[in-house]
């Protein structure tokens, strides 16, 4: 039992240095080896990775799929063509898969098909900004992010002989306020998978660096609109109406007492009116006004009580001017995005990958931020790893930030992003096919 199972390890470092074919027939003929080798091949796997996937034959395959995808951004759940170039570059790698999952969705398997599962994320959906294709761009790098789990992917199966479990690759439609994820999940897609491993391109740290932290990385997310009625009327005879635009004004300004003078200061939160529409003439006071915001917290209870002061505080101070208003929160077509918290003891494994990949220097511990992510959902039912990958290159200009018209990938950080992703997937599978434990029945909890 013990020999079968180490049989293959031990050559997992062996095998880089030999041709396919011939060390297959060398695999079988390899007798055991001691636990040192074991960790050897855990800790050199991660460099052979970042060497492959420089190799041209990765690296401009991996470009091109990205540029490809780049070409034909597609909004949430209408991942048609994209999901198309995915299957027809698993067919080409001979990589068998699930299709369509949640709509749009693809799931690859590479390995034993047995436990343990491990599983590898990306989010395939643009986003509606204006780019050469009217009203849609991949403004979030999610183009890149498709195809670096790809790269992952041709890495894993050169080796998949080596590997000790399987290795799930995930597609996920819809991440930009879709809940692609939660789609995933409930599809069942994460049955049996006992961990899952996502990343972002992020312009503001330097190619072949990595920054994330343990613990809460990025925060809950809900959106909310309001509309204040009132009476329209003559501007210059306010005494005829009820103006909406003054009770819209004060509710805002109320809002913000909500973390300024509720909530904890150490509990970070955010409320955000970004949306006031109301009015069209210089003096004409509308009949009603729009209001609509976001709000952000890292807890569960914080964003439970922010969500049931923001319509409180509507409705009440709406009232105070003698308006009515409702608040609708979209839960039921934009479901609202937990936070995203990282699992400690994958924190500790993505610092020994990523430190021996890219020195330990280039594995930064990062700030949580306020932003939102749909890999929460995942992070909900299983444990769950999110980093950021860098892309800027310091002797050219800095990149523009994720969602900017001007967005711009730097390509030069997909090799570090798909070397990751494997070895991430394949020294967590070593470390773990002894002690297999199969999460099942875990993946419908709720949500
Ligand atoms: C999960 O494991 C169970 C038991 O081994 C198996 O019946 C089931 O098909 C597995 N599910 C998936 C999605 O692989
Ligand atoms: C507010 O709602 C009440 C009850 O429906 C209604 O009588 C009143 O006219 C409304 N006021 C405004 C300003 O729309
Ligand atoms: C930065 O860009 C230059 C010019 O394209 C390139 O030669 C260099 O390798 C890049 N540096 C990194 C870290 O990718
Ligand atoms: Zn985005
Ligand atoms: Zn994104």
């Amino acid at each position: 039992m013990i020999n079968t199972k180490r049989v293959p390890m031990a050559s997992f470092t062996l095998f880089f240095l030999s041709i396919t074919i011939i060390l297959h027939v060398f695999v079988a003929a390899t007798p055991s080896s001691s636990s040192a080798s074991e960790q050897l091949s855990s800790s050199t796997l991660p460099t052979r990775f970042l060497d492959f996937a420089k190799k041209p034959e990765t690296f401009d395959w991996m470009v091109n799929i990205r540029r490809k995808i780049h070409e034909y951004p597609e909004l949430q759940y209408e991942e048609f063509k994209t999901s198309e170039v995915i299957t027809e570059e698993l067919d080409k790698l001979g990589i068998s898969y699930k299709h369509p999952v949640a709509e749009t969705g693809v799931i690859g398997y590479i390995g034993t098909r047995k436990p343990p599962f491990v599983a590898l994320r990306a989010d395939i959906d643009a986003l509606p900004m204006q780019s050469k294709v009217p009203g849609k761009m991949h403004a979030c790098g999610h183009d890149a992010h498709t195809a670096m789990v790809l790269g992952a992917a041709k890495i894993l199966k050169q080796h998949e002989k080596e590997i000790q479990g399987t290795v799930v690759l995930v597609f996920q439609p819809a991440e930009e306020g879709g809940a692609g994820a939660k789609r995933i999940i409930e599809a069942g897609a994460l049955e049996n998978v006992s961990a899952i491993f996502g990343l972002h391109v992020m312009p503001n740290y330097r190619v072949g660096e990595v920054a994330s932290r343990s613990g809460a990385i990025m925060a809950a997310s809900g959106r909310f609109q309001a509309t204040i009625s009132g009476k329209g009327g003559h501007a210059a005879i306010p005494q005829h109406s009820i103006d909406p635009i003054l009770a819209a004004a004060n509710v805002i300004v109320s809002l913000q007492h909500l973390v300024s003078r509720e909530s904890d200061p150490l509990d970070s939160q955010v409320v955000t009116v970004a949306k006031f529409q109301g009015g069209d003439a210089f003096n004409v006071i509308p009949d009603s006004v729009t209001i609509g915001g976001t709000f952000r917290t890292f807890s569960k209870e914080s964003f439970k009580q922010l969500k049931q002061r923001i319509e409180q505080v509507i409705v009440g101070q709406a009232a105070v001017q003698r308006c009515n208003a409702t608040v609708d929160f979209f839960q039921e077509k934009k479901p609202f995005y937990p936070a995203v918290i990282n699992d400690g003891g994958l924190h500790k494994h993505f610092q020994n990958v990523a430190g021996s990949l890219l020195g330990t220097n280039k594995v930064m511990e990062m700030p949580p931020v306020m932003a939102a992510e749909d890999f929460a959902f995942y992070q909900e039912v299983i444990p769950g790893y999110f980093f950021f990958l860098g892309m800027q290159n310091d002797s050219s200009e800095r990149l523009p930030l994720i969602h900017s018209p001007y967005f711009t990938v730097n390509e030069d950080a997909l090799p570090y992003g798909a070397s990751l992703h494997a070895s991430l997937a394949a020294t967590y599978l070593l470390k773990h096919h002894h002690d297999v434990t199969i999460v099942e029945g875990k993946n419908h909890d709720e949500l």
